[in-house]
């Protein structure tokens, strides 16, 4: 039976500065995701603290706002069956240096902070992150 899911992913300002837009979303592509929808958007810090605040009590937190708000993102919607998993498989491990071959992180992750992409991780929460970037 048919299960098309909608998850959001991000692609991180490390690799827009890289010019990895369209490798990745090629990669997306060829691994069965429809790209529904697509945006190019530099945040300001206070809308990363909004939407990375479920990670708000986390050593990390100040810098991943930081960093996430430091030059323009790719956001897209992103659909399959199973999109939610099956972009975090694609994903890899969200340290590159403990992410499979053939992920995303692997291929293209800088650090843990430069990871390169983000992804929904629960069907709850791509709902949430996708109103966050696309409800107009
Ligand atoms: P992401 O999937 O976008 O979700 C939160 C981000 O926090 C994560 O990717 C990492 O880039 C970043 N991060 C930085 N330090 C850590 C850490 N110690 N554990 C988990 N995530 C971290």
């Amino acid at each position: 039976m048919s299960n098309i899911e909608r998850t959001l992913s991000i692609i991180k300002p490390d690799a827009v500065e890289r010019n990895l837009e369209d490798d990745i979303k090629k990669i997306f592509i060829d691994n069965g995701f429809k790209i529904s929808k697509l945006k190019k958007v530099k945040l300001e810090k206070s809308e990363a603290e909004k939407f990375y605040k479920v990670h708000e009590t986390k050593p990390f937190y100040n810098d991943l706002c930081l960093y996430l708000s430091s030059g323009p993102i790719v956001v897209m919607i992103i659909e399959k069956d199973n999109a939610v998993l099956d972009n975090r498989e694609l994903m890899g491990a969200t340290n590159p240096k403990e992410a499979k071959d053939g992920t995303l992180r692997k291929k293209f992750g800088i650090s843990i902070d430069k990871n390169s992409v983000h992804g929904s991780d629960s069907i709850e929460n791509a709902k949430i992150e996708i109103d966050f970037f696309f409800k107009d």
